[in-house]
Order: structure tokens, then C-alpha cells, then sequence
């Protein structure tokens, strides 16, 4: 079977009634479902012709924000009354299958996940499918959110390096606002207050977020992240031709690997392995700058990565970066996730892009 169709199978097999898609199902602590993966993933489903699984998703995180409405509009208050919001009182980053909090201590402050979700609502819009009425009051909700909160200091993609202005997920932010500014059917008082946040928030990426011409980890950081490629493709923030695109993409690759990319020099997590995910963005970034062999090349590799079952892992422990902190890892919460249903995503949607842009309908794998 190809991986293709194993990666379909594996991501419909995991995602519940609800909709939700569990991050991975053989490791407890990923018997979650994160708004980040759930958006690229029902993403990638879409891209993949599984419409029935991106609706799905798309219905479950609509329930979720909108049982949260009245919490979302008196954080949004409170702000606007210049009160102090503690990171512990916002929106979780992940939820239960059944869309309830964990009370696990979990680093929750995480706002990318939201822009994200909005940012795959809009590619779902543009294939000429309809947003219901009760998704697009959750999106208003989240447009209040998001502008009231986008520039505070959060957790990152990673979970970790709180008190931070991550460029990464304000990225995930700005897209998400971006888009939604253009859509008819929101009051126009609110898209003129996304389109308005969205432009600040893009000078302000442009004007600090950058150093030596690619983006950085974070605001006034000379560091790089390998979630940074995702800015290009497939979020399209940036035009896989620029000259913030290339060099984002090439440091990336250069210093943080081509195949099996690092999410960043100083990763200990399970020693800092090689991450499926992050290279199929820089694949899909690649792909999208007409550097199709590389992107190719990308691809073939995430296909043997796969183990005998055709599973893909979330890291590769063969190059760690620190590999004095793997067992600490292990001993805490198992061995590392696999599959992880984001990992089986991203290659979906690599395969996908790399098709349509080679005119190859059967890419590889
Ligand atoms: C990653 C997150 C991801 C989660 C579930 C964590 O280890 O850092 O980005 O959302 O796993 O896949």
C-alpha cells in the first residue's frame, strides 16, 4: 500500500466521532487534539479529497470556541479595561476529544493554534466550500481574541520558551486575520479591525522579526526556528519568491538541516531529534519556489522514514542533537511519539503540492 493511502488511513482511523483528530495514539500525553495539528492536518485532508474529515474537524473546534464565548468576550473585557490576564486563564492549546480542558499542568498559553484554524478555514472557503453560520460566530469571537491578545508573550509552537513574542505564531496570527478580513460574511466593523491588526502585526515581524534577511525565532532573537519555513508554504505569508522566503528556507536548511530538520539548536527534548514535519514545510516551501527537485528529494526521504508498518514518527532519534537527554525523555513519558498523525499530514500535503507542481499525479511513494 502506498504511504499515501496509509497516511489517509491512519489519520481517519485516529480522528473520533467528534471529529477531533488525536495528536498520536501510543503515546498518553498525545491523547489530545492540539488546534496547531487539527488545522494542518484537516488541512492536508482536504488537499488529500478527504472532505468529510476537514468538516469534521472544522465542526469539532467550532464547538470548542463556541461553548467558550462568553470566556473569550469577558478576557477580551478585562483587557480592555486594563486588567492583567494571567497566562493560566486563556484558551487551552489542546483539548480532549470530547473538547474539554485537560487539568494536566500543560504549558496552554499558546495562540497559534487559533490563527491556524483560521488560516485552514479560509483554504477550505477558497476550494468553494461553504463556512456554516455557527463557524463564523466562533471565527468572530476569535477575531476579538486574537486582536486583543496577539502581541502578548506566550508559549511557542514547542510548548516551551514562555515570554517570548514568537515570530512563528504571530505569523499563524496575522495570516489567520488576514484572511478573515476578506470575508464577506463578517460584520464589516470586524474585519476592518482584523485587516487593521494584521497590518501592524506584519511591520512589526518585518521591522523586528527579521535579522541578517530570514526570520527569527523570536522578537529581538538572532535565532532561527524550524517552524519558520511553515510562514512560506503552506501558510503563504510571505511569497516563496521573496528574498525573506529564500533566505528563510536556506538558513533553515543550512543550519537546522534539510532532511530531518531540528526545530532548533538547543532542542533537548526526547536529545533534539530530526522532525517529518519540518522537513515537509521546507519541501513545500521549496516546491512552491520552483525548486522542485529538492522538494522532491524531501518527500522521498519522509517515505523512508516510515517503519514497517508505514508509520511515521514524529522525531528520528539517529542524529540527535543532545543525546544525553533522550533517556530522561524516555523515562518520563515513553518512547517518543509514532504515528503522529501530524508527521502523516505534512507528507499528505508535500505529495499533494509536489503533484500539482510537477504535473505528476503519482509524485512518489
Ligand atoms: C509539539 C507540539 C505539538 C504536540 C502534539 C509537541 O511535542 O511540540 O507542537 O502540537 O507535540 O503533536
Amino acid at each position: 500500500m502506498s504511504l499515501q493511502k496509509i497516511s489517509i488511513d491512519i489519520i481517519l482511523k485516529n480522528q473520533s466521532d467528534s471529529g477531533a483528530y488525536i495528536a498520536s495514539p501510543n503515546f498518553s500525553v498525545y491523547n489530545y487534539c492540539w488546534f496547531r495539528d487539527g488545522a494542518f492536518i484537516a488541512d492536508a485532508m482536504l488537499a488529500s479529497g478527504e472532505l468529510e474529515s476537514a468538516v469534521k474537524f472544522h465542526s469539532w473546534a467550532t464547538q470548542v470556541i463556541s461553548a467558550r464565548k462568553a470566556k473569550i468576550s469577558e478576557l477580551v473585557l478585562r483587557k480592555s479595561e486594563g486588567q492583567r490576564i494571567l497566562p493560566e486563564e486563556h484558551l487551552h492549546c489542546r483539548f480532549t476529544l470530547d473538547g474539554l480542558e485537560s487539568n494536566e499542568d500543560w504549558t496552554n498559553f499558546q495562540l497559534d493554534g487559533f490563527g491556524t484554524w483560521l488560516w485552514a478555514l479560509d483554504e477550505f472557503a477558497n476550494k468553494g466550500h461553504v463556512i456554516p453560520d455557527v463557524t463564523l460566530a466562533a471565527v468572530q469571537s476569535l477575531i476579538e481574541y486574537l486582536c486583543a491578545f496577539w502581541d502578548e508573550p506566550s508559549f511557542d509552537w514547542w510548548e516551551e520558551s514562555f515570554g517570548h513574542q514568537h515570530v512563528s505564531t504571530l505569523v499563524c496570527i496575522g495570516t489567520g486575520l488576514e484572511r478573515c478580513a476578506k470575508w464577506d460574511a463578517l460584520p464589516k466593523d470586524l474585519r476592518d479591525r482584523a485587516e487593521l491588526v494584521a497590518d501592524v502585526i506584519r511591520s512589526y515581524i518585518l521591522d523586528f522579526g527579521v535579522k541578517g534577511g530570514h526570520l527569527t525565532k523570536w522578537i529581538g532573537s538572532e535565532d532561527l526556528d524550524g517552524s519558520l519555513s511553515a510562514c512560506v508554504s503552506p501558510l503563504h505569508y510571505f511569497d516563496p519568491n521573496s528574498e525573506i522566503a529564500t533566505s528563510t528556507l536556506d538558513a533553515v536548511a543550512t543550519e537546522l538541516k534539510m532532511f530531518g530538520t531540528y526545530r532548533h539548536k538547543n532542542d533537548v527534548y526526547f536529545g533534539g531529534g530530526s522532525w517529518i514535519i519540518l522537513s515537509a514545510f521546507l519541501g513545500l516551501g521549496f516546491a512552491e519556489a520552483g525548486e522542485i527537485s529538492k522538494a522532491t528529494s524531501i518527500l522521498n526521504w519522509i517515505s523512508e522514514s516510515a517503519n514497517h508498518l508505514g508509520e511515521l514518527p514524529e522525531q528520528l532519534n539517529n542524529q540527535l542533537l543532545f543525546p544525553a537527554f533522550e533517556a530522561e525523555w524516555i523515562k518520563k513519558w515513553g518512547e517518543s511519539a509514532v504515528p503522529l498523525l501530524w508527521s502523516h499530514a505534512m507528507f499528505l500535503k508535500l505529495f499533494e503540492t509536489v503533484s500539482a507542481l510537477s504535473g505528476d499525479s503519482h509524485a512518489s511513494a
